[in-house]
């Protein structure tokens, strides 16, 4: 995650009780590290497990665990805590909590500030903060009839449920109910503020490198990084489509809620695409794709000598052409990597490939790090996207792409 994606947000976190709450702990550090504001709720439960000097030196807030505290300018800290927020987090919310939500008891502060959650209307829009809630139980409390209800009424009222994951539990049980990884939940609530322009849409992406046999131990490849692509798959997540990644060998985590098929070469990027490109609505091709691999792989290790060896390569399947060619073809975004003329490049690979967007950038800019800065060609022309993090432009390039597959395709 790039830092600062939460900047301008104000997050309520509230902690009930259960012994994921030191979770919550390393939460709100991601929370402010990320950019946020974040105001700390403790119940009296959740208290006995992290204290509120843990969470006051991590959010550099005063928490709030009394309903009866009076520290709060307009005393009304029932509601004026979530007034201007962005969203009220409940981190670990056990089940006794979210049984409380369900019933609309508000008996501490923070079950009276979900009850009383008021209009939020931070840009001008009349809208209510939202409630996130992150489950945190022992499995057989998760599986219970009775918290199996009250999660379903939950999400009829509109809260929504952050998880819970299966796996190991702090009750020495396997199964469903543990939190969700603080690095998790801070992931779901970044995508929960991102716009859902791809909602519906399904988007399938090429990235990272391919491998090139010579023999079985030696490859000709390149120097991508897959950043580039892993960010556009995870801002197209973000933005509610259903993407499948194509990834040649990077070591890179894959971004959440996206499917990831791996593959080494050229020829495998090419059949795993063919594979699953139909009922796509839009293809990304940002994989640096070998154009060339060895004319035949030699079985064996190939053994030094002290001659010159010669290697004959022959020309890889071109798998954006091949897709944008498809009569049914996705609306198609390709990418042109250049080590100089990029407008005359890109600009050229966008018309030869019948393209109606490519995302030019310089290697030297853009190659195996962080940052980049890219120039978007389409019919309309270059709209030059300067130097940022790659998280940052994924979220430019898919609005952008976003939006011309939503109209009427010219190229
Ligand atoms: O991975 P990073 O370190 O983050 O770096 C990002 C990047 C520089 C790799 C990325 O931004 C980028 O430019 N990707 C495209 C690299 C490339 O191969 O460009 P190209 O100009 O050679 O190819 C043009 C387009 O055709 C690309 O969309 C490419 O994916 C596609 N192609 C190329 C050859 C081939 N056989 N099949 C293809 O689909």
């Amino acid at each position: 995650m790039a830092a600062g994606e939460l900047s301008g947000r104000r997050i309520v976190l509230g902690v009930s009780g259960g012994i994921a709450a030191y979770k919550s702990a390393e939460l709100t550090r991601l929370l402010v590290k990320a950019g946020a504001a974040v105001d700390v709720v403790l119940t009296e439960a959740g208290a006995r497990f992290v204290t509120p000097v843990t969470f006051q030196a991590l959010s550099g807030n005063y928490v709030w665990t009394d309903i009866w505290d009076a520290r709060r300018p307009a005393n009304m800290a029932h509601i004026d805590l979530t007034r201007g927020a962005d969203a009220v987090l409940v981190a670990p919310a056990s089940a006794d909590f979210m049984a409380r939500l369900v019933q609309g008891m508000a008996d501490d502060l923070l079950s009276t500030l979900c009850l009383a959650r008021p209009r939020a209307g931070m840009d001008g829009a009349v809208r209510d903060c939202p409630l996130l809630v992150a489950p945190a139980m022992n499995r057989q409390m998760w599986e219970n009839p009775a918290t199996q209800r009250n999660v379903a009424q939950l999400v009829e009222d509109g809260v929504s449920m952050l998880g819970p994951a299966a796996g190991d539990q702090a009750c020495g049980e396997i199964g469903m109910g543990r939190m969700l990884e603080p690095e998790e939940l801070l992931e779901e609530l970044v995508a929960f503020f991102e716009p859902k322009l791809l909602a519906g849409r399904r988007v399938l992406i090429t990235a990272g490198p391919t491998q090139e046999a010579l023999d079985p131990v030696r490859v000709i490849t390149n120097l991508s990084s897959g950043r580039m692509g892993y960010a556009l798959a995870r801002a197209a997540a973000q933005a509610g489509a259903d993407v499948t990644l194509v990834s040649g060998p990077v070591d890179l985590a894959v971004p959440r809620a996206v499917t990831r098929v791996a593959v080494r070469s050229a020829l495998d990027m090419h059949a795993a695409v063919m594979q699953r490109v139909r009922g796509q609505d839009l293809f990304i091709a940002v994989a640096a794709v070998a154009d060339y691999r060895p004319a035949a792989a030699n079985p064996h290790k190939i053994k030094k000598s002290g001659a010159p060896l010669s290697v004959e390569l022959t020309p890889n399947p071109d798998i954006l052409a091949e897709v944008a060619a498809l009569p049914d073809a996705p609306f198609c975004v390709g990418f042109a990597a250049e080590s100089r003329n990029l407008d005359e490049y890109a600009e050229g690979k966008r018309r030869a490939k019948k393209l109606p967007m490519v995302v030019g950038n310089l290697v030297q800019d853009g190659l195996g790090g962080s940052d980049n800065s890219v120039v978007i060609y389409d019919a309309e022309g270059r709209h030059a996207l300067a130097r940022a993090p790659k998280e940052q432009l994924a979220r430019d390039i898919i609005a952008h792409a976003a939006r011309l597959a939503a109209a009427p395709r010219s190229a």
